[in-house]
């Protein structure tokens, strides 16, 4: 094993107020210090993502990973045509960064493991024909009774690069990653050799590299509905969901940020244990989406990094469609 998991992302943004206040609806905490915000989840002692102010658009600045055996990704990421650079200014130059053939920057860090999350003291259970397991309660209470939703921890994140499979070649010959399921050379998800989600680095082609969502696990498919509604009602900009997705098989909200790329609250994704018993499929365009949910807003997989205008869509929804 080499990549242990995802820890986290560092975004450049123009303005560290609207980034603070989109992630803090989104149920994460802020720590503010001069032109840096990190977020992280309630639960957790560290953050999930880093926003730096300041800069002209939205740009993915880096992706930090787990990782063990740092010398031996040392010499797999020169053989197969990335780059160990130095730490960029003000960033820890402890662990090892690494630029990958398309310019995208890693930071790999030793980094102990999280702590299990816990579990939910009303399970979600779902009474089905042949099969009733909730009797003697209500599934659903009044509306006063659930708090906000916060977000568990990061689960994955999807960026964009020129080259789907030479991304997904780089990362699982030098950092020892596994292909989990693909759609053709459109978009491929890779997942960590033991005990993964699904996915938790996915790739999407586009002109150039970009960052296209964050993905945080909530309790269960109510709180991906709730949470994604009551962010929508105050991100009033472009939303996906309530759906379920076929790769990966969990159920997503995705909420457009004030840089035109996602947000996305998610549950019950499919989970890899061993690597070495998983099979990856190859599946049509058809199923690369959703398997079923709403019409996908006409920009989703919009890469506004690119050159061109930057996202500018201002309040759409009105706040009674909400
Ligand atoms: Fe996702």
């Amino acid at each position: 094993m080499a990549v242990l998991g995802l820890l986290s992302l560092t975004l450049e943004i123009p303005d560290l107020e609207v980034g603070v206040r989109f992630y803090s609806d989104a149920g994460l905490v802020a720590m503010v210090e001069g032109n840096r915000a990190h977020m992280r989840c309630k639960e957790q002692d560290r953050a999930s993502i880093t926003l730096i102010g300041g800069a002209a658009r939205k740009r993915l600045h880096h992706i930090q990973l787990c990782a063990e055996r740092l010398d031996e990704i040392a010499l797999d990421v020169q053989r197969l045509g990335g780059r160990v650079t130095e730490a960029p200014a003000g960033f820890d130059p402890e662990g090892l960064w690494v630029l990958d053939p398309h310019g995208m920057l890693f930071h790999l860090c030793e980094h102990p493991a999280d702590n299990e999350l816990a579990v939910p003291s009303t399970p979600f259970e779902i009474n089905g024909p042949g099969r009733i397991v909730r009797k003697r309660r209500s599934a659903i209470l009044p509306q006063r009774n659930y708090a906000p939703v916060r977000p568990l921890r990061l689960g994955h994140v999807l960026v964009f690069t020129p080259d789907v499979m030479a991304s997904v070649e780089f990362v699982t010959q030098a950092f020892g990653m596994g292909l989990a399921d693909r759609a053709q050379d459109i978009i491929a998800f890779t997942c960590v050799r033991r005990d993964s989600d699904h996915h938790v680095i996915a790739f999407a082609k586009s002109g150039g590299v970009g960052f296209h969502h964050a993905s945080f696990q909530v309790a269960d498919p109510d709180e991906v509905g709730r949470g994604g509604r009551a962010l929508l009602a105050k991100s009033r900009r472009g939303d996906w969901g309530f759906g379920r997705h076929t790769i990966g098989s969990n159920f997503f909200h995705y909420i457009q940020d004030p840089w035109g790329s996602w947000f996305e609250y998610y549950s019950d994704m499919d989970h890899i244990d061993d690597y070495v018993a998983w099979t990856p499929t190859n599946y049509g365009m058809e199923d690369s989406l959703a398997s079923w949910g709403p019409e996908v807003p006409h920009d989703f997989v919009h890469n506004y990094e690119l050159d061109g205008e930057p996202f500018s869509r201002e309040v759409v929804i009105p706040t009674e469609a909400v």
